[in-house]
């Protein structure tokens, strides 16, 4: 690098670390209040009483279950189809059904019978039983497949404070997969506690369920992120099944020998399904449901960076794709096209003529999307803040005080998405934009994110109150919620203005169903190796989450990567859904061509090989829409009776047919793979192989492996 250019580089970063300064006098104003708040309304102590729910009284048996009576709690279990049950432990408020996208089902032959210490229940599917369940008289719960095996035994619930404490047994060497998104292994009892001083303990990680602003960078460890979904799936030697708590209050999940997941309030409602991996997923996604087709440009190349700050700087970035014969179908604009930042403007100084611009692009086979955050400026300037301010729409504490804090438009106030009106009125504003041509939405900072100097980055938990469709509720329980109903708003947007289109739209921030509305990435991630590999547990295990679209910033967000470790990140993500180079405002704009030869050469090979696999993509993305399978699956997909593939998260299958195996290491030029049983053809010397293989990766390749009997659809190149 000339030293001019590093001169150029430093003093970008400097500007960038000024302009994250310059909210500092307001993070810090505004952490300072929300500790006060917080305080003032902290939770009561927890009252003495019900712990454990103490011994049945008696059994009632419902058309689709039982409702059972303990001395210091109720239990109601309901078969949603044979192989699916809800559980629901009261007291404790029901859940809003914001996650459930399937409420009605068909009813469900079912044996209740009396046993000495209980009940059972089993369901059966044309006279063949298929999941029994067995309740103990103190509240200790199993759950048995079609063969009659144990998957899932849990311990007696406990009511603690407003919440419920839950418990299961978890086998020596079972695996445990989701909650939604995570920087640690895929299989996430590997995951331990790491010290302050970055000492990893013995000790198993505790997950939280609170959705996450990760700001500036994370890696491989951090905890919680953006998105977080209080299900995972539990693979041992006897079978699987998956569990799904309908409960968006915070929590916390730890698995050690027993998985515990303590809720911060709320009903213990919770699903369980038990089948094979697919066949649980697939159930899940029935419950909480399934993406619709995604535009097929989507599935092509996105370039964004946040400093394309006018039509010119846009332009310049497509005229060198087309200069450097690289195929790209999607420029994203960050905030500072923006008027202030503000949600729904795109400033008319930068972009005098967006729909002539737009049509320019698209005449490119170019298709603009933009960004918007949830917090709206509070300014009597705002026509959305006056708007908002009329439908009373933004949160509020309960002394109906505005609840405010900084985001980068400055002061913000921020709509209450759980209130069917709100919504309704935020899916009008996607109209503007859409109808000047903008193909579809970036949604950011929804978790939602406000800027502190200490404490949670959102909004104060307890303080905020939020409408829940009419119920009420504070932010303890909506804050999970937030980015899937705003998703939602514009989801319903983009549906009635182009009803002929598929949809696109981004959400950093969601929960469960949030595959119904948006795709997403993976935030703020650090420019390192570790990153790199982070990425594949993450994506993956976002999909065995139920969201099938996923990637990250290739090359991180913030840092400057060397040629060769964006190379490898790129050759890596040619085979992610979301394909995505993206980077913050204090690094260089990252393009293929800054890099010079060979890594030009070769993101354009594989970026050619990535627009001939477009049919198989869209065939994935059918399998997604109807059995709710991510696109990019785990190893252990291709045969999860083999223990040996449950661990492995440094290689990923596109599909059934591909595995991929990106390279991780700097100065990587081979390595190991333990392909799944059967025969792959390796592609690019169509060499078939077998077992455990040590294969080459220069530069040039990363290994790729076809599933032998394939017939890949491709398009001419
Ligand atoms: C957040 C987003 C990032 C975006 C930036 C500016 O940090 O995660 O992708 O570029 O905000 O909008």
């Amino acid at each position: 690098m000339t030293w001019i250019k590093q001169l150029s580089l430093k003093y970008k970063y400097f500007l960038g670390s000024l302009f994250y300064l310059s909210y500092a006098p307001k993070a810090l104003r505004y952490s300072r209040w929300k500790e006060k708040v917080e305080r003032q309304y902290a939770a009561p102590p927890p009252s003495e009483g019900l712990d454990r729910p103490g011994k049945l009284l008696r059994c009632e048996a419902t058309e689709n279950g039982a409702n059972l009576y303990f001395e210091q709690a109720e239990l109601e279990v309901s078969f949603l189809t044979p192989d699916l049950v809800r559980m629901t432990w009261r007291p404790g408020i029901l859940p809003v059904p914001y996650g459930i996208a399937q409420q009605d089902w068909k009813s469900v032959s079912l044996q209740v019978e009396e046993t000495p210490d209980g009940w059972t229940m089993t369901s059966r599917s044309n006279e063949v039983p298929v999941l029994k369940l067995t309740v103990s008289d103190d509240g200790r719960i199993t759950f048995s497949d079609a063969f009659g095996n144990v998957v899932r035994e849990e311990l007696p619930p406990e009511k603690s404070g407003d919440g419920w404490t839950h418990r299961s047994h978890l086998r020596p060497t079972e695996a445990v997969y989701g909650l939604g998104e995570r920087s640690v292994p895929l299989n996430l009892r590997l995951a331990r506690e790491v010290t302050e001083k970055q000492k990893v303990t013995e000790t198993p990680k505790t997950f939280r369920m609170w959705n996450y602003d990760a700001a500036g960078k994370y890696d491989a460890g951090a905890d919680p992120m953006y998105i977080c979904i209080p299900l995972y799936l539990g693979l041992h030697d006897q079978g699987s099944y998956l569990v799904f708590y309908e409960n968006s209050f915070d929590a916390r999940f730890t698995f050690s020998d027993v998985a515990t997941a303590t809720f911060e309030g709320g009903a213990l409602r919770y699903y369980v399904t038990v089948g094979t991996p697919a066949q649980v997923l697939e159930r899940y996604t029935q419950l909480t449901g399934r993406p619709p087709m995604p535009p097929r440009w989507a599935l092509g190349y996105h370039q964004s960076h946040w400093g394309y700050e006018t039509e010119e700087a846009v332009r310049v970035t497509y005229q060198g794709f087309e200069a450097h014969d690289l195929p790209l179908s999607v420029i994203h604009l960050d905030i500072d096209v923006q008027v202030g930042f503000r949600a729904f403007t795109i400033d008319p100084d930068r972009f005098p003529n967006l729909r002539g611009f737009i049509e320019e692009l698209l005449q490119h086979g170019v298709q603009f999307v933009t960004i918007l955050n949830p917090g709206v400026k509070l300014s009597r300037k705002s026509n959305l803040f006056l708007e908002g301010q009329v439908l009373d729409a933004f949160c509020k504490s309960p002394d109906g005080q505005l609840v405010v804090a900084p985001v980068w438009p400055g002061w913000c106030v921020f709509p209450d998405f759980t209130h069917p009106i709100v919504r309704r009125w935020w899916s009008r504003q996607y109209e503007y934009l859409l109808d000047v041509g903008v193909a579809g939405f970036w949604h950011d900072m929804n978790e939602p994110a406000a800027f502190i100097i200490w404490g949670d980055r959102s909004l104060p938990p307890r303080a905020t109150q939020h409408y829940m469709e009419g119920r009420g509720g504070n932010h303890l329980e909506a804050h999970n919620v937030y980015g899937l109903l705003q998703a939602q708003a514009a989801y319903e947007s983009l549906c009635q203005t182009r009803p002929h289109q598929c949809p696109f739209i981004v959400s950093r921030a969601g929960w469960a169903g949030l595959q119904r509305y948006a795709w997403t990435w993976t935030g703020d991630i650090e420019c390192t190796w570790t990153a790199l590999r982070q990425t594949i547990s993450t994506v993956a295990g976002l999909g065995l989450s139920g969201i099938p679209y996923s990637g990250p910033d290739i090359g991180g967000f913030q840092g400057n990567p060397s040629a060769e470790l964006y190379l490898r990140w790129f050759q890596m993500c040619n085979f992610v859904t979301f394909c995505r180079t993206h980077s913050a405002n204090n690094v260089e704009d990252r393009t293929p061509w800054i890099y010079g030869e060979p890594t030009l050469s070769i993101i354009r090979q594989f970026l050619r090989l990535r627009y001939r696999l477009i049919p198989y993509f869209y065939t994935l993305s059918w399998e997604a829409t109807q059995k709710g399978y991510p696109p990019v699956r785990p190893v252990f997909w291709a045969d999860f009776t083999d223990a040996n593939l449950w661990n492995m998260d440094d290689a990923f299958l596109l599909g059934d047919r591909l595995l991929i195996c990106p390279i991780l290491e700097e100065g990587g030029r081979s390595r190991q793979v333990t392909l799944p049983k059967g025969q792959w053809y390796h592609f690019w010397d169509d060499s078939r192989l077998e077992g455990q293989v040590t294969v080459e990766a220069p530069l040039e390749q990363i290994p790729i492996f076809v599933k032998a009997g394939t017939i890949l659809p491709m398009e001419e190149g």
